[in-house]
């Protein structure tokens, strides 16, 4: 997460409410919640199954089936091919030695010996507060309401009531507990004294399980941290059998895994998710503008497809944040409302990889006898021979030069771009009803391209053949299109279920359509209806999501 100063947010909304709708409308459930819940883990329901399976469908569609290979796009050096692929979740387990997943991927974790609990060390936040001549670090774990936590807390800790509040005093902002260097006195999130938290230790992200009947470290292996290592694995295959020539680019969408010591806020930190990687492979010598293009190309798609302007960023990470192979690196973040005001969240990075993964995967092989996981190091005590020892280098058949791809890497999370989308739709407005009271209306405002329901089908009433030309047009649409049909309770309450489901339009079949084959349209953001003929339904409705 990021902070940010220029920027404002366009509309604040109460997260709590999001999180209410999603659950009492389908889009997202607790995993395993009969069982009292698996932290970490989420369920998608009817309504949130499709959202995030349109969000999909137009990454894949935009970025790969309907890539125009013949073409330059706006902004590219060069046409370029794109593909994809669908590897295993389980690789073999050197992968993750030679990507340095094994090594490397890792977080802090700090416990708390009187709470109990565990926290991510960065994600402690805290400040230094005094009173009666005693000075505390005060911590919280980071979030919206940090600022006032530490106030409630700090009250606690030196047992005052609320109205002596201003007795105490505060000694800088907030800050991340790593930046400090004094690491006495501080009290932990969650208890009553300070000086209980651990010294930081490493945790490794990765998920292990057993392959095979093998116990041991000889059947260990690891459910993938990302999908974008069975890409690389595969770069030679896809090569030698598909007849691209660099540029050209992999897509994989698949699930991936982290055991995340603190996963929070909603879907955004989870142990399980669904990731939509493209590795982009080219010249050393175009990689810079190929770069380029693709952070604008996929910022752009974010916007298109409903994200507004004021609360996504392009944030280039600074030096000291790159990966050393990195020759630049950025993330396109979102400011995700249960975030400080000024915060961004990560939804994609876009990251120039230089050749650091080809050539990792490329190098000495291990002895075949040799437990994959237990690396020869060098006499510099730095591991050696860590890849599969195979040649991964590229021959263009046209100049016949040989060389190794560098990697252009946008990686985008399915699940926080959902997240992100539910975000953004989440509108209240006031109409009137029926009767011509105003009243106050949910509506999830979807772009109609990722709504769940694109059309749903009333008849005004259940009588006078309506519920027959309903349900004929129900069928019709359905084989094109999810479409939903309502026949029960008044027309206004039929239109409200569908605002909160994000369906963009309704179709009513009433008197009229007995007489001239016309139906109302009704668009959920305008609320302007009109007519059109009932043949023209399915066209009209198509155009409108494509367009
Ligand atoms: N191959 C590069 C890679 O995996 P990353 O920044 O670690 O990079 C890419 O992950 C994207 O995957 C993130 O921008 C985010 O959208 C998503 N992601 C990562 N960890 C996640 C988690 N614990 N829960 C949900 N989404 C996550």
């Amino acid at each position: 997460m990021t902070n940010a100063t220029n920027t404002q947010k366009s509309k604040p909304m109460d997260m709590d409410k999001l999180v209410s709708l999603a659950k009492r409308r389908g889009f997202l459930f607790q995993s395993s919640e009969i069982y009292g819940g698996q932290n970490g883990f989420w369920d998608y329901g009817p309504l949130g199954v499709e959202l995030k399976r349109n969000i999909k469908n137009a990454w894949w569609q935009d970025m790969v089936s309907a890539h125009d290979d013949l073409s330059t796009l706006s902004g590219a050096p060069a046409p370029f091919q794109m593909t994809g692929i669908d590897s295993t979740i389980i690789l073999h387990p050197q992968v993750w030695k030679a990507s340095g997943h094994y090594d490397l991927f890792h977080d802090f974790m700090v416990d708390c010996r009187q709470s109990k609990k565990r926290y991510r060390y960065d994600q402690i936040v805290g400040r230094y507060v005094s009173y009666n001549e005693q000075t505390v670090f005060i911590t919280t774990e980071s979030s919206a309401a940090a600022e006032a936590e530490i106030e409630e807390k700090a009250l606690q800790f030196f047992k005052l009531k609320s109205k002596h509040r201003e007795k105490i005093t505060y000694e800088g902002g907030i800050v991340n507990l790593t930046t400090i260097a004094q690491k006495e006195n501080i009290v932990a999130p969650h208890a009553k004294e300070a000086g209980t938290l651990t010294e930081p230790r490493e945790f490794n992200l990765m998920f292990k399980t057993t392959v095979g009947a093998l116990s041991g470290e000889e059947g260990t292996a690891f459910l993938r941290p990302e999908t974008a290592q069975g890409i690389f694995i595969n770069f030679k295959n896809v090569v030698d059998s598909s007849r691209v020539r660099v540029p050209f680019g992999i897509a994989q969408i698949g699930k991936s895994f982290r055991n995340e010591i603190t996963p929070r806020n909603f879907t955004f930190r989870s142990r399980e998710f669904e990731q939509m990687e493209i590795e982009f492979f080219c010249h050393p010598d175009q990689s810079a503008d190929w770069y380029a293009f693709w952070r604008q190309r996929r910022f752009a798609w974010y916007q298109r497809l409903g994200l507004s302007q004021e609360r996504l960023i392009m944030r280039e990470h600074e030096a000291d944040e790159l990966s050393h192979y990195s020759t630049g690196t950025a993330d396109i973040e979102y400011a995700f409302p249960f975030l400080p005001e000024g915060e961004y969240g990560e939804l994609e990075g876009i990251a120039h990889r230089g050749d650091f993964d080809l050539r990792s995967h490329m190098e000495g092989k291990l002895d075949p006898n040799s437990n994959p996981l237990e690396v020869e190091k060098g006499e510099d005590g730095k591991p050696r021979h860590r890849g599969s020892g195979k040649d991964l280098t590229y021959r263009d058949e046209v100049t016949n030069e040989k060389f190794l791809p560098h990697v252009i890497e946008p990686s985008a999370g399915a699940d926080r771009a959902t997240l992100a989308f539910l975000c953004e739709a989440y509108d209240e407005d006031t109409q009137p009803d029926e009767k011509g009271k105003p009243q106050t209306r949910t509506v999830m405002r979807f772009h109609p391209r990722i709504a769940p329901i694109k059309a749903a089908i009333f008849p005004l009433v259940k009588k006078d053949g309506m519920p027959e030309i309903a349900k004929e047009l129900y069928r019709t649409l359905k084989k094109k299109m999810n479409v939903f049909y309502d026949e029960k309770g008044a027309v206004g309450r039929r239109y409200r279920r569908q605002d909160e489901a994000g369906t963009p339009y309704c179709i009513t079949i009433d008197g009229q359509t007995l007489t001239d084959q016309t139906v109302t349209i009704r668009d959920r953001d305008t609320l302007e209806q009109y007519r059109i003929k009932i043949d023209n339904c399915a066209a009209e409705i198509t155009g409108k999501i494509e367009g």
